[in-house]
Formats: structure tokens, C-alpha cells, sequence
């Protein structure tokens, strides 16, 4: 195959930059909001040792299949798959891989988009003092009224999303390796200041055992998908968020070691998040299985009670928010890409309309938490909870399961050693990992809840 060694869409500027790139989609509010929810609806332990699980078995192959992928075809998921899909003589249903997860990225980015809002919103009430002094019935009175509100919430998310755009419009590379730079180790920073937080509440240990208590009675039949579901999300794999940005890799960087690092940070920096909130969770007696308000209840209550809580939490929810930013903006990619490459188009206007469609359907999950909240569609879940299902816990796994596939099966060996190198460490662990053991993980994973949900 003539290999393209650039990407028309530009470059990261180095391999620390591609790291931060795909530590920035990872790093997000599936950390931040997501993990230590679902955990908490899901009994804790148990679920945090399979979600690990899913992280090593599952996650680290398939990211590593991605990024080779992308960096062997230079140009968007679609028509690398297409470029693929001709070169291996394969069939060109393989391509749908592009296409489901372009559709993925856009649903996921509907919802993204307004929980990403709130904590604008809070970064603002943080701002203005609201919480200072606030106990847990004023914190969580709060966030009800918040809630109730499909105004507030609209504005707030229009608000994120129009910053998105903005930045997708200017490009990836310029605006985005500057903004990261910055924002993740800030980050990361106050992180670690809110665990000092938890560590003194006196409920630590009770935070900490209820994340590292195994006990499998607490994990749910379904948890178990749930937490590969939350593998796929939080890596922002399966929908080639990480195959786009691997388009844009040097060429000359390990992929095997890259794709560690990013696992690595991004799962370190989950338990973090989770070992600061659930601390706080404990010594205020409040429900560790709260649902998608956790963070919005716990972590303003802990700055509600600190020294300086006010500016700590402002610049926690504005960090969170750039978090979500630099997430959202991969979501965009894969669609984004395509779009440019297959009518030629300007990118800023591809980028306008791409955000409006996708800010239309978030609409269906602001009313969710309000006029819609009743209204049920699949399984029991009204709007957001559909989407979120079907995206997270059916279509990511999906999507990855056909790419370990693809490039485990279909791939030429050769174009797999040309990005992996010829070592024999790609046989003794790559291959084996893409070839069999992500694919029956996931297969079993699927099967287990299918088989639980008709009996
Ligand atoms: N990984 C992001 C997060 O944890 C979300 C995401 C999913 C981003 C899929 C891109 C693709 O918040």
C-alpha cells in the first residue's frame, strides 16, 4: 500500500503530544463523573476489579489496534477502513465500523454535552459562593432545582457546546495541544488535593473499602456489562475517536508503549476521582448509589466545607469542564473527518453543522431530567438512559469486538509489523490478546447478559 507518512488534517507535533491528545479524549467525565457513579450503583469492588480487568485484557489490545489502524491509514475511520478493507482484499462490510462509530461518537456527544454544561454551570455557583457553608440537604436541594429546570439546563448546554465547536472548528492541532498542556496536570493536581480532603473526612476507610471490598453478591448481572461498557467509554474506544487521532500519530513512536501510558493515566486517574468522592459520600451519610448526581452532590459538599472551597471548587469545575472539552472534540472527529475528506468541505462549517444536529438531539436528554423523566423507551430507560445504553454498553463494545477482529484476522501481518515493529513481542502479546481473548471477553460478556435477560 502507498503509505501516506502525513494526515491532511494535520499532525501532533510529537509522541508526548499524541499522548496528551488521546489522554485528553480519554480523560473526561467518564472519569470524573461517570466511574464513580456507576461503581456506586454497582456495589463498588466487585465491579472495579472487572472494570480493571476490561481495562487490560480488552481495553489496552484494542486501543493499540486502533491507533495501528489510524496511523496505516492516515485519513478519517471510514475511509481508513475503506483504504483497509481494499488493500487486504477483505469485505467492505468492515467498513461499518467507520459508520457505527461515527453514528456512536454523534450520540454520545448529544448527552456529553449537557453533563458537561452542569459543571459549568457548578463552576459558576462555585464562583459566586453559593455552597459556602451549604450542608448535604442545601447541596442536593441545589442540584434538584437544577435539574428541574430545562431552561437552565439548555443554556448551560449550549453554551459547552458552542465552545466545542469553536475549537473543532479551528482545528485540532492548534487550539487543542495548547489547551491540554495546561489543563490536564491542573487537573490532576486538585484531584489529588480533594483525596488529601477525603483522606481527613473520617470516611475513608469506609470510601475505600466500599471501591476495594470484593464482593461479588454487589455486582449485578448487568454490571458486569456495564463495566466493560464503561472500559470502552472512558478509553474512548470502539467508535474510532482514538483511530482518528492515531491518523495524526508520528510515525516514528512505539505504539505499544504509547497506548500504555494513556491506559495507565486515564484508569489512575479514575480511582483517584473515585477514592475522593466516596469518602465524602460516607461521612456525610449520603447514597453511594445516587446516580448520575454523585459528583454534583458530593464534591460540592466537600468545597462547601473547605478552606477556600469556593475557589477550589471554581477551578475544579472549570478544569472538569476543559476535561470534558478536550473529550468532546474527539467525539467530533471521526464524523468531522469523513466529512472534510468526502465533499472536500470547510471544516468550520462541517464542524457548525455537525454541532447543531448533535445539539438538537441533546435536547431529548435535558428533557430527561425533568418533562421526559417518566417517558420510557428501551429497557425501562427514558431518553438519556436509552442513549446512554445503547452507545456506551452496545455499540462501543460492538465496535471494538469488530476491530480487534479486523485487525487481529483480516489485517495483513506485514502492515501490522510495519506500525508495531517486527519484534517478537507483537506475536507473544499483541496478536494473541486481539485475536482471542478481547474478542471472546466481549462475545462472553454479551452472551452472559443476553442469556441473563431471557431467563
Ligand atoms: N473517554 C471520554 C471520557 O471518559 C469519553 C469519550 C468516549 C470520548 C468515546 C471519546 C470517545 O469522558
Amino acid at each position: 500500500m502507498a503509505e501516506a507518512s502525513v494526515s491532511r488534517h494535520g499532525m501532533w507535533s510529537s509522541r508526548l503530544l499524541f499522548v496528551l491528545a488521546a489522554a485528553g479524549s480519554a480523560v473526561g467525565l467518564g472519569n470524573i463523573w461517570k466511574f464513580p457513579y456507576i461503581a456506586g450503583e454497582n456495589g463498588g469492588g466487585a465491579f472495579v476489579v472487572v472494570y480493571l480487568l476490561c481495562v487490560v485484557l480488552v481495553g489496552i489490545p484494542i486501543m493499540m489496534a486502533e491507533v495501528l489502524l489510524g496511523r496505516s491509514g492516515r485519513v478519517s475511520p471510514i475511509n481508513t477502513m475503506r483504504k483497509l478493507v481494499i488493500n487486504a482484499k477483505a469485505s467492505p462490510l468492515w467498513v461499518l465500523i467507520g459508520w457505527m462509530g461515527a453514528l456512536a461518537g454523534f450520540l454520545i456527544l448529544s448527552y456529553y454535552g449537557v453533563i458537561a454544561g452542569w459543571a459549568l454551570y457548578y463552576g459558576v455557583e462555585m464562583a459566586s459562593g453559593h455552597f459556602t457553608g451549604a450542608d448535604a440537604a442545601a447541596v442536593s436541594g441545589t442540584f434538584d432545582d437544577f435539574l428541574a429546570n430545562p431552561w437552565q439546563l439548555l443554556f448551560w448546554q449550549t453554551l459547552f457546546m458552542a465552545m466545542t465547536i469553536f475549537i473543532v472548528a479551528r482545528g485540532v492541532v492548534r487550539g487543542l495541544e495548547v489547551a491540554i498542556r495546561l489543563f490536564m496536570p491542573a487537573l490532576f493536581i486538585l484531584l489529588v488535593v480533594l483525596l488529601g480532603y477525603a483522606v481527613t473526612s473520617g470516611g475513608f476507610a469506609e470510601g475505600f473499602a466500599f471501591m476495594f471490598h470484593f464482593d461479588w453478591s454487589a455486582l449485578g448481572v448487568d454490571g458486569v456489562l456495564v463495566a466493560l461498557g464503561q472500559a470502552f467509554f472512558t478509553l474512548s474506544l470502539g467508535m474510532g475517536a482514538i483511530m482518528a487521532y492515531g491518523a495524526y500519530m508520528p510515525a516514528n513512536s512505539s505504539i505499544g508503549s504509547t497506548v500504555v501510558s494513556i491506559a495507565s493515566l486515564d484508569t489512575l486517574i479514575a480511582i483517584v476521582a473515585g477514592l475522593a468522592i466516596f469518602p465524602i459520600v460516607f461521612a456525610n451519610a449520603l447514597e453511594p448509589g445516587e446516580g448520575p448526581g454523585l459528583m454534583f452532590v458530593t464534591i460540592p459538599l466537600a468545597f462547601a466545607q473547605m478552606p477556600f472551597g469556593a475557589l477550589f471548587g471554581t477551578i475544579f469545575f472549570v478544569l472538569v469542564s476543559f476535561a470534558a472539552i478536550t473529550s468532546a472534540i474527539s467525539l467530533t472527529e471521526p464524523a468531522l473527518a469523513y466529512l472534510v475528506e468526502q465533499y472536500n468541505a470547510n471544516r468550520a462549517r462541517v464542524a457548525i453543522s455537525l454541532g447543531v444536529i448533535c445539539w438538537l438531539l441533546g435536547i431529548g436528554t435535558v428533557l430527561s431530567f425533568n418533562h421526559w423523566e417518566q417517558i420510557t423507551l428501551v429497557g425501562g430507560q427514558n431518553f438519556f438512559g436509552t442513549v446512554d445504553y445503547l452507545s456506551q454498553n452496545i455499540m462501543l463494545p460492538l465496535g471494538g469486538l469488530l476491530i480487534a477482529l479486523f485487525a487481529g484476522w483480516v489485517l495483513p501481518r506485514m502492515v501490522t509489523e510495519e506500525q508495531l515493529g517486527s519484534s517478537p513481542w507483537v506475536a507473544r502479546f499483541f496478536l494473541p490478546l486481539v485475536r482471542y481473548v478481547a474478542p471472546a471477553c466481549v462475545l462472553a460478556v454479551f452472551a452472559y447478559t443476553l442469556y441473563s435477560s431471557l431467563t
